[in-house]
């Protein structure tokens, strides 16, 4: 997959993907990342990007024609379609669902914002969908960017080097938070490893990581649950996960 990124630092961005799974991902050629500096292709001698609101009020608006010519040059080093998604609190989570739409395109153009935001008429001609990491503003799409290249980059095939880690992982397949992980030692002053960790009984094992899933996203994330089409399986689990709590205390 090809990302292209439309931001004012972009060496941000390219040191932000360049280790741990993304960075080898791009190692193995499975993620192209490429910087673009609206400024780049600013006229004028001060090369500037931004300008005073209509209307007044505080802060800068970064204006249209530098976006646009940054844009004709992004469109036209690649001929793959490709999505323009702004980052912005203003849109739509990003979820793991939106992460693998995502990772399943061949390219995108994501754009930063900086200063107050960007001149609507841009947004308006030439941004396809806007995107939000949570609800707090944050002072430019840079970190936002990264978590979209960071979500999306692992999930290219054959980034992850086990292919079944981030099935595992939370929201992946049914929507759960993850169950508790554990390794070496088995005995610490700080607890044991449950026993049933160390039981080789794969079916237990299997039985054990999904009750702790349902425990977990019913204790930490309820609004992720819709307990009521649990199958009857997964609702004893979770019963007999709310029963082990009440009996230690509900701690946990
Ligand atoms: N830019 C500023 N705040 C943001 C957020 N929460 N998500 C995405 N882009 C942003």
């Amino acid at each position: 997959m090809r990302i292209d990124v439309m931001t004012l630092f972009p060496d941000f961005i390219a040191q932000a993907a360049a280790v741990g799974v993304v960075g080898r991902a791009q190692e193995r050629g499975l993620l192209s990342l490429h910087g673009w500096n609206p400024r780049d292709y600013a006229s004028g001698g001060y090369r500037r990007v931004d300008d005073r609101p209509f209307g007044g009020g505080p802060g800068m608006v970064m204006m249209v024609e530098p976006l646009l010519a940054c844009l004709t040059a992004v469109r036209g080093a690649d001929p793959a379609p490709a999505p323009v998604i702004y980052m912005s609190p203003q849109g739509a989570p990003l979820t793991q669902k939106k992460a693998r739409e995502l990772a399943a395109l061949p390219r995108m153009i994501l754009l930063c914002g900086r200063y107050e935001g960007v001149d609507e008429r841009f947004l308006k001609a030439h941004v396809d969908e806007e995107l939000s990491i949570g609800d707090y503003v944050l002072s430019g799409g840079e970190l936002a960017a990264a978590v979209v290249i960071d979500a999306v980059g692992r999930l290219q095939d054959g980034a992850l080097n086990d292919a079944d880690s981030a099935v595992q992982d939370s929201f992946e397949g049914d929507g759960l938070l993850d169950c508790p992980h554990f390794t070496h030692p088995s005995s610490h002053p700080l607890g044991d490893v449950p026993a049933v960790l160390r039981s080789g009984d794969h079916a237990a094992i299997a039985r054990w990581r999904r009750q702790q899933s349902l425990g977990r996203t019913a204790r930490r994330r309820p609004d992720l649950l819709d307990e009521g089409s649990l199958s009857k399986a997964d609702k004893a689990l979770l019963t007999a996960f709310r029963d082990q709590e009440t009996g230690e205390g509900g701690a946990g």
